[in-house]
């Protein structure tokens, strides 16, 4: 009825054959006696010719024809003339000679031009979402999501996992973000949290005997947003009982190898590098390293504790670091331009940037505070040559870590260092612990049911209660919590953590000490996670999984710098939806029937 073939597969074999298709109109051209019209449909676009002579009534009504009208042409498939062929084009050596045209629909007009819709700004295009996803970059987004999820579930499937729903009305969950709510009408005064994660229910699961489950679920999570972070957003969810760390990695790696092969034809190569939390901090600053490129973070205290730069030396005698990067052939750029580097640096929370170029001697407002030999070991040090230029950040150990991070990342590119490709890396042995100095106490790195490494677990149940329960923990304690490991683990590409877990505590004694260490009291744990306690009274087995972020790898697989080219219908920064209007206010009614009041006006 509408079409024979797609306007994007019609090729040199069909010259000759008389064909119908349905699609939109992108642009006509009206070259007086010819009329040319680039008609489309998800396979791409084919050039069709009214001519008067082929057809004078498809010519006069092709007269009509504006962008994005929505059309059924029949026409003959012929062989462009010479000199005409369009080699950007899978259909460029063919056109289409309209015998028939029927105007299925109109189009209104556009609030941008189809053409330029990519540098329309992102508010307008997200408003207009409908048409911005007519744009093939778009559509090609959306098609490697869903190959990329077909993969997942034919290698899960493979490996025995069973695609389980979980409750999206549910309890507050502990990945530690702001929780959405939905308050209950049939329970006035209550509330169900959206779940940031299906975790509590993947592990009972697992109680359950299931052994093997898997989801691609969307979580919520009510934070600060960024490009690669969106409200609410889609996890690869696994967890598989009687396993260890290693049967993790080496699955996950299995379903990566085969999600880059089908989508893209692309051989990733395994098992993909491993470094631990401490040697990531240490080498690139943060725990998600970009590793396509070098331009490694270098401690540099020992050396520079012999000069007299008393930046420096106030960094180390209050317990900082002193840490600097090599800019490969820097050394000829302006005071202006270093200027702007030592501004990048303040913005990322350094007190300032000290330098030294190295052009045949050392060259620096600051070369006067060091001696030839010192001058040499930090160019030693720094595997530095002449035309090199050396940056260094005193500061508290976390302050220097952020902000040379950062400048790495940023030179990495301003030098063009970062090769094309996908380097995968896990990173391992995380801290369990994280002091929060707000609240002054311990925080999971992870989430509290990630189990300690086996030695720490020993010592943290050999902890006195008397000391747990004294409210305040000694010094020796605390250095002792922050030394833990555990058997979490992260998956980083390109400078993207794409997902995370952890094998689970599992038993019941465990579990209370956990809570005991991050202060949870029994009635806090209880009444949040009261379920899952219980559940762990029944025989729980050992097990363990993670989540990948299926937004953060599709946005990398196709080269995107932002999840929401990723996404239909994403939200903007300010958690907001342009084209449904949402969030909204509602009717009063509607909050009376769930006594609700609100403090804004309706
Ligand atoms: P985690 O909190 O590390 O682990 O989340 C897993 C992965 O989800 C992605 N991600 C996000 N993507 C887009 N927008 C967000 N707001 C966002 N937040 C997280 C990241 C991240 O690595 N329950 C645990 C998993 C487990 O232990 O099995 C969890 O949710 O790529
Ligand atoms: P000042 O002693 O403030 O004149 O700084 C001398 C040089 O050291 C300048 O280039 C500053 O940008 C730099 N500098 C100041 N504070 C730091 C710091 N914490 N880390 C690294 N360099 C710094």
């Amino acid at each position: 009825m509408f079409r024979d073939k797609y306007c994007g597969e019609i090729k040199e074999s069909d010259i000759g054959s008389v064909l119908k298709l349905s699609g939109w109109v992108l642009r006509r051209r009206d070259h007086g006696g010819l009329i040319f019209v680039d008609m489309r449909d998800r396979s791409g676009l084919v050039q069709v010719v009214f001519n008067p002579d082929v057809s004078a009534a498809a010519h006069a009504a092709a007269h009509e024809l504006r962008s994005e009208f929505v059309i059924t042409v029949s026409g003959e498939v012929r062989r462009r003339p010479e000199g005409t062929d369009n080699p950007n084009l899978s259909t460029g050596l063919v056109e289409i000679y309209a015998t028939e045209l029927t105007i299925l629909n109109e189009s209104s007009v556009l609030p941008f031009p189809m053409e330029e819709a990519a540098d329309a700004s992102e508010q307008l295009r997200l408003k207009y979402r409908y048409l911005d996803l007519r744009r093939p970059e778009l559509q090609n987004n959306l098609i490697v999501r869903h190959k990329t999820t077909k993969s997942v579930r034919d290698y899960l499937d493979a490996n025995g996992f069973i695609d389980i729903e979980t409750p999206m009305l549910t309890k507050s969950t502990p990945e530690g973000a702001r929780d959405y709510l939905v308050p209950s009408r049939l329970n006035p005064g209550y509330f169900f949290a959206l779940p940031q994660s299906p975790q509590l229910f993947k592990q009972i699961l697992m109680v359950s005997g299931l052994e093997r489950y898997f989801q691609i679920v969307k979580c919520f999570r009510d934070e600060d947003l960024r490009a690669d972070r969106q409200p609410e957003f889609t996890q690869v969810d696994l967890e598989m009982s009687f396993v260890d760390r290693e049967d993790i990695l080496s699955l996950i790696e299995g379903m990566v190898v085969k999600i880059f092969d089908d989508v893209m034809g692309i051989k990733v190569q395994t098992p993909f590098q491993r470094l631990s939390y401490k040697e990531a901090m240490e080498r690139y600053g943060n725990d998600k390293p970009d590793l396509r490129f070098g331009l490694e973070l270098v401690d540099v205290a020992d050396i520079v504790k012999d000069s007299s730069f008393k930046v420096f030396l106030d960094a180390i005698s209050s317990g900082g670091r002193v840490k600097a990067i090599n800019a490969k052939g820097m050394a000829g750029i302006s005071r202006k331009e270093i200027d702007m580097l030592t501004e990048d640096a303040k913005t990322f929370g350094a007190k300032g940037l000290a330098w030294i170029k190295v052009k045949s001697g050392f060259e620096s407002p600051i070369t006067k505070f060091f001696s030839e030999d010192c001058l040499a070991r930090l160019a030693q040090r720094l595997d530095a040559q002449d035309g090199d230029m050396l940056l260094f950040v005193a500061d508290s150990g976390k302050v220097v870590h952020d902000v040379l991070s950062r400048m790495r990342l940023d030179l990495g590119k301003k030098l063009n260092l970062i090769q094309s490709g996908f380097r995968f890396a896990w990173v391992l042995d995380f801290p369990l612990l994280q002091w929060d100095e707000e609240e002054s106490r311990f925080a999971a790195m992870h989430h509290p049911f990630t189990s300690p490494k086996d030695e720490d677990a020993e010592k943290m149940m050999r902890i006195s209660s008397e000391e747990l329960a004294s409210g305040s923990m000694s010094a020796d304690l605390i250095k002792m919590l922050e030394s833990f490991e555990a058997k979490a683990y992260d998956l980083v590409l390109n400078g993207y953590e794409v997902g995370g877990g952890s094998i689970r505590i599992f038993r019941k004694d465990l579990q209370k000490r956990m809570f005991d260490l991050l202060g949870i009291s029994e009635e806090e744990a209880k009444s949040k996670f009261g379920f899952l306690l219980e559940a762990f009274e029944y025989g729980a087995p050992p097990h363990g999984g993670i989540a990948l972020g299926l937004d953060r790898l599709v946005m990398l697989m196709v080269g995107s710098q932002s999840i929401r080219d990723v996404i239909a219908f994403p939200k903007t920064q300010k958690a907001f939806c342009p084209l449904s209007g949402a969030p909204s206010v509602v009717e009063p009614r509607q909050l009376r029937e769930l006594h609700i009041k609100t403090d804004q006006p309706l």
